[in-house]
């Protein structure tokens, strides 16, 4: 098959990386995308390194038996455990990965308070704590380990407004919410609770993701390799496959639900 026609593969531990595919689209809607949620197997932020692993050279290997042109590590955690080996292993496959974007949330600006909501893994890996050092000089920026929202996508329970607000309240209990200038949303199922943080954070504070800055660095890569969709009225609009490593439908249902919310 001609690169150009092949399908785009995006993987996540479980939910969070249907944020990112929905960035995706919206960017480079001719293509073909394949998405493989692990929820059977979620949470990742909490599991051995070397199990992510595994998992991620499953998932992988599956997306290679389907000649996918490119594949997109919707997940911080997979990233910070798995992208240099997956790299490694399936060269010249272009892969990409996705860190917490505090790049964009330091930039530019001096003494800036920054909170970093991450999985646990995520934020204790090497490649985390250099980036952090990189800007902990000039800004003060706050570790915030939220494993209960990754639970809260996979389990369905984001309409549960009670639970959401006192679990996100929780979190910022000794944040001074004043003086905080931007949250940085390090793993992709957090995307899904904007509109809670933004119920109670300060006008001021940004709240920072880094999918759209993905979507545009697959898309820069598609193009230097001449396997991007040409935009062309005749060519019909690109087909979205849901697949979950859980055999029960509702994750199919619930994956379809959540894409068509954002
Ligand atoms: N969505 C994932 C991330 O971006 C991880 C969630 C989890 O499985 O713990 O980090």
């Amino acid at each position: 098959m001609e690169n150009i026609n092949k399908a785009i593969g995006v993987f996540d531990s479980g939910l969070g990386g249907i944020s990112v595919l929905k960035e995706l689209v919206s960017l480079m809607s001719d293509e073909d995308y394949i998405y493989y949620g692990d929820s059977f197997y979620a949470p990742y932020g909490t599991k051995k390194k070397e199990e992510i692993v595994k998992r991620c050279m499953e998932i992988c290997d599956y997306f290679v038996s389907r000649e996918v042109k490119a594949i997109v590590i919707a997940c911080n955690t997979a990233t910070s455990a798995a992208v240099n080996i997956l790299r490694d292993l399936y060269k010249p496959l272009p892969i990409i990965g996705m860190e917490p974007a505090l790049k964009l949330a330091a930039e530019n600006k001096e003494n800036n308070s920054i909170v970093v909501m991450a999985t646990n893994l995520t934020l204790n890996e090497e490649k985390f704590n250099n980036l952090m050092k990189k800007y902990s000089n000039l800004n003060n920026i706050i570790k915030m380990p939220c494993p209960e929202l990754v639970n809260i996508v996979e389990n369905d329970m984001l309409d549960d407004t009670e639970l959401v607000n006192r679990q996100i309240c929780e979190y910022f209990e000794d944040i001074d919410m004043k003086s905080l200038d931007s949250i940085v949303l390090g793993c992709t199922h957090f995307v899904f609770f904007k509109e809670y943080l933004s119920k109670i954070l300060d006008k001021k504070t940004n709240i920072i993701d880094g999918n759209n800055g993905t979507a545009r660095r697959l898309k820069e890569i598609l193009e230097n390799c001449e396997s991007i969709h040409k935009k062309d009225k005749d060519t019909k609009k690109g087909e979205i496959i849901f697949l979950n490593s859980h055999s029960d439908e509702k994750y199919i249902e619930l994956s379809k639900r959540l894409f068509n919310s954002l």
